[in-house]
C-alpha cells in the first residue's frame, strides 16, 4: 500500500519532458508587437515550465521560403540567402531583447529542414497521399513567373474602383476571382496576365477525414478553435495544393524538376529541423520527441489566422508521415493597438526594435501576461493603460513592498531579517496561493494569475500600511517590531517575486542579487529567516508617457522616415550609454563609402539621397542631413557607413545602411571622413 503510494506522487512528480515552439515569423520583414504578444505568451509558459523543474525546450526559427522573399531581395539587389540572414539576425537581436529565451532559433532554409522536407515528402507519396494534375494559373509573361493572387492587381468588377488587390476589393469588399478583375495587371512587372497550365502536386487531405474528425473531437483543440475547423471538414476537405513552379526560393522536389515545394508544406517541417539542430549541438535527445506514443509532450503556440495549417494539414501530414501528432495547439487572438488594428499612420503599427529603443521589454511583457487567457480572443495594447497598469502594479505595487523595507533594514538591522518570521499566517496565505497560480500558468491563464498576484500584493501592502513602520521606527522600543514588520515584507516581496518570474525575469534576476538567494518556486516553504540581503538597488523605474510619445512618433511614417536614419550621434538625448562587450561591437560592420551621387528627396525636409559605393557594391541610403550639406558638395567625398544594417523600407524608398556623423543635435551635422589614403569598401576597425 505504501510502496503503490510513494510510486504514484513520484510518477506525479517526475520531470515532464516538453517541446514548444512558436510560429516561425517570416523572414520578409522585421518583428512588430504583434509577434511578440505570440512570443512572450510562450515564454511565459515554457519559463514556467522550468520553474516547476520541468525539462521543457523551446525552439523556433524564421519561415525564410516562398515567392515574396525572392521578390524583396532582388529588389534590394542582394540574393535570398543575403536577405534572410539579415532578417534572421534582426529576428533574433528583436526577441533577444524582449528576453525570449529560446534553446534555438534556426531557419527553413537549412539543411535538417531539407532532410525531413523530403523525407516526409516522399514518405506521404509512398503512403499513396500524393497526387498530381495540371492546373490553369495566371502567369507573368514578362517576369516568367507564375502569379499568386495578391500579385495580381486591377480594376474592382464590381464599384469600379482602380489598384485593388488579388480577389477582394479594399474599397466595396466584394470578393471575386483574379480572372474578373478589369484589366489585371501583374502586380511585379505591370505586363497582363495570361492563362497557363502547369502541373502541381497535391496532398490528399480528403483521406484523412475521420482521423481529422476524431482530432478535432478529442479535446485537444481550444473549443473555438475545433468549431472553426469543423468547418472545413463539413464542407468537404479539399487536396491541399503543396508545390510551386520555378523561379522560387524553397526547396526543390525531389525527382520533379522545376518544381518547389510550397512555403507552407516545409515551414512546420522547420520546428522539427530546428528540434534536431539543437540535439545535433548539445545531444539531446531528438526521436522520442517525434515518435508516436512516447511520454514527450509537443505544445504549438500560434495566431489564430494560421489555425488550419496547424491544426489540419500538419497533423494529417504527421500522420502519413508516421510521426507524433502534437499534445495541443495553443492558438491566440490579434493585437489590436488603442483598440484597433495596428496601423502604419496611427503609429501604433510598432516593430518590436521601436519598442525597444524606447521602453524596457518587461513593462509589455507584464502588461501582455495581465492581457493573456487561452482564448483566441483579440488582446488590445491600450496604450494609456499599458502606462497606467504597469507603473501601478509593478512600481507602485510590487516593487514597493521591497524598497518600503529596505531602507529599515540597512539602517538598522544591518540588512539582516528576524530570526523567526513574525508572520507566519499571512506568509503561510502567500504561498498556499501558488498551487492555483501554478494551475493559471499552465491553463495559460495568465491574467487570472496576475491578478491573483496582484491582490496577495495588495495584501502585503495593506499589512505595511497598517504597521507602519515609518512611524514605529520614531518611537523609543519599537526596533524590533519595525525589524519584524520589514522581514516579513521581504518575505512576502520573495513569494511574489517567485512567481513573477515567468512573466519578469530580468527583474527577478535583480531581485535575488537583492535577496541574496535564487527565486525557486519549490523553496517558497522555507521562509527567510536570520538571512542576509545585499543592497537593494532600484528593480525597475516608472515609464514616462513621454516615452510612448517618442516611440509612437518614431512609427509614424511621416515623422520616422525622416528622423529614423539621421546620422546617429546627432540625437541630443543620447548619453552616456551602457558599454558593451567586443563582440557586440564587431557584429556592426563599419566601411569606407564613395559618395558617387548624391540629392535632394522630392517631398522630404531632412533627406538626401546618396549613392554610396563600396568598392565592388553600391548602396542607396537616406541620410538625414539635409541641414547641413549641398549635394553637389558632398560627391566625391568619403565617409563611413555601417553596412551591415538591415534595409529599412521608408516612406521615400529602401534605405541600405546609415552613414555616420557627429553633432549636438538638430540641424549641425558633421560627416565623418577617413584621412587620406583609405579606400571605398575598406573596413572599419
Ligand atoms: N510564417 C508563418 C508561420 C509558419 S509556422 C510553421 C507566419 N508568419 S508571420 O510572421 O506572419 O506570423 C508569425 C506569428 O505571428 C503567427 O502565429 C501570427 O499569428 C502571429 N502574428 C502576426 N501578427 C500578429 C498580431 N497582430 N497579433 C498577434 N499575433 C500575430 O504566419
Ligand atoms: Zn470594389
Amino acid at each position: 500500500m505504501q510502496h503503490t503510494d510513494t510510486l504514484t506522487i513520484m510518477a506525479a512528480n517526475a520531470p515532464r519532458k516538453i517541446l514548444v515552439t512558436s510560429a516561425l515569423p517570416y523572414a520578409n520583414g522585421p518583428l512588430h508587437l504583434g509577434h511578440m504578444l505570440e512570443q512572450v505568451q510562450t515564454d511565459i509558459w515554457v519559463r514556467f515550465q522550468k520553474s516547476r523543474g520541468h525539462d521543457c525546450l523551446y525552439v523556433c526559427a524564421d519561415d525564410a521560403h516562398g515567392t515574396a522573399i525572392m521578390l524583396a531581395a532582388e529588389k534590394l539587389g542582394i540574393t535570398p540567402e543575403q536577405h534572410i540572414d539579415n532578417m534572421r539576425q534582426t529576428h533574433q537581436s528583436d526577441s533577444a531583447g524582449f528576453l525570449i529565451d529560446f534553446a534555438n532559433f534556426h531557419s527553413t532554409h537549412s539543411q535538417e529542414n531539407r532532410q525531413w522536407s523530403e523525407e516526409i515528402y516522399n514518405r506521404l507519396k509512398a503512403n499513396g497521399h500524393i497526387a498530381s494534375r495540371e492546373i490553369t494559373q495566371a502567369f507573368d509573361p514578362e517576369k516568367q513567373l507564375f502569379l499568386a493572387d495578391r500579385f495580381i492587381k486591377g480594376t474592382c468588377p464590381r464599384c469600379k474602383t482602380a489598384d485593388q488587390y488579388g480577389d477582394n476589393c479594399e474599397s466595396c469588399g466584394a470578393t471575386y476571382s483574379p480572372a474578373e478583375l478589369i484589366d489585371p495587371v501583374s502586380a511585379i512587372s505591370g505586363a497582363t496576365p495570361i492563362d497557363r497550365e502547369s502541373t502541381h502536386f497535391f496532398f490528399k487531405l480528403p483521406e484523412f477525414e475521420s482521423m481529422l474528425k476524431k482530432w478535432l473531437d478529442s479535446g485537444t483543440l481550444q473549443p473555438q478553435v475545433a468549431n472553426k475547423l469543423r468547418e472545413w471538414t463539413d464542407a468537404g476537405l479539399q487536396e491541399w495544393d503543396i508545390s510551386r513552379d520555378a523561379p522560387y526560393f524553397g526547396f526543390e522536389i525531389p525527382g520533379e524538376p522545376g518544381k518547389y515545394f510550397y512555403v507552407w508544406l516545409d515551414a512546420p517541417i522547420g520546428y522539427i529541423a530546428s528540434f534536431e539542430n539543437y540535439c545535433a549541438r548539445t545531444g539531446h535527445e531528438f526521436d522520442a520527441y517525434w515518435q508516436p506514443g512516447g511520454d514527450t509532450e509537443l505544445y504549438h503556440f500560434i495566431g489564430k489566422d494560421i489555425i488550419n495549417f496547424h491544426g489540419l494539414f500538419w497533423p494529417a501530414m504527421l500522420d502519413s508521415a508516421g510521426l507524433r501528432t502534437p499534445t495541443a495547439i495553443y492558438a491566440h487572438g490579434f493585437l489590436t493597438v488603442n483598440g484597433t488594428k495596428m496601423s502604419k499612420s496611427r503609429g501604433t503599427f510598432i516593430n518590436a526594435s521601436t519598442y525597444l529603443e524606447h521602453l524596457d521589454a518587461e513593462y509589455l511583457r507584464y502588461y501582455f501576461a495581465a492581457k493573456l487567457s487561452d482564448s483566441i480572443d483579440d488582446i488590445d495594447l491600450n496604450l494609456e493603460d499599458f502606462v497606467q497598469r504597469v507603473n501601478s502594479d509593478v512600481v507602485g505595487k510590487v516593487v514597493n513592498i521591497a524598497s518600503r523595507c529596505a531602507g529599515f533594514l540597512r539602517k538598522g538591522f544591518d540588512n539582516t531579517l528576524t530570526e523567526q518570521c513574525a508572520e507566519p499566517e499571512l506568509l503561510a496565505e502567500c504561498i498556499a496561493a501558488g498551487d492555483g497560480i501554478a494551475d493559471l500558468y499552465e491553463a495559460r491563464e495568465f491574467n487570472k494569475a496576475i491578478r491573483e498576484i496582484i491582490a496577495l500584493a495588495d495584501k502585503a501592502n495593506q499589512y505595511i500600511d497598517d504597521r507602519k513602520p515609518w512611524v514605529l521606527a520614531k518611537e523609543e522600543g519599537k526596533e524590533s517590531e519595525v525589524h519584524q514588520v520589514c522581514s516579513v515584507g521581504i518575505n512576502l516581496f520573495r513569494v511574489l517575486m517567485t512567481y513573477l518570474k515567468p512573466v519578469l525575469p530580468a527583474m527577478a534576476e535583480k531581485a535575488e542579487a537583492f535577496l541574496n538567494t535564487s527565486l525557486d518556486w519549490t523553496a517558497l516553504e522555507q521562509p527567510l529567516v536570520g538571512h542576509t540581503l545585499a543592497k537593494f538597488k532600484p528593480l525597475i523605474t516608472r515609464i514616462e508617457p513621454k516615452q510612448i510619445e517618442a516611440m509612437v512618433a518614431a512609427s509614424t511614417p511621416d515623422q520616422a522616415a525622416e528622423a529614423s536614419p539621421a546620422p546617429k550621434a546627432a540625437k541630443p538625448e543620447s548619453t552616456a550609454p551602457a558599454t558593451i562587450e567586443f563582440d557586440d561591437f564587431a557584429k556592426v560592420d563599419l566601411r569606407i563609402a564613395l559618395i558617387v551621387a548624391a540629392e535632394h528627396v522630392e517631398g522630404a525636409d531632412k533627406l538626401l539621397r546618396l549613392q554610396l559605393s563600396l568598392g565592388d557594391e553600391q548602396r542607396q541610403v537616406l541620410a538625414g542631413i539635409k541641414s547641413a550639406y549641398q549635394p553637389e558638395d558632398l560627391i566625391g567625398k568619403l565617409t563611413v557607413m555601417v553596412a551591415n544594417l538591415a534595409p529599412r523600407k521608408m516612406r521615400f524608398g529602401v534605405s541600405e545602411g546609415m552613414v555616420l556623423a557627429a553633432g549636438p543635435g538638430g540641424d549641425e551635422i558633421y560627416l565623418l571622413e577617413p584621412h587620406a589614403g583609405a579606400t571605398p569598401g575598406m573596413q572599419v576597425k
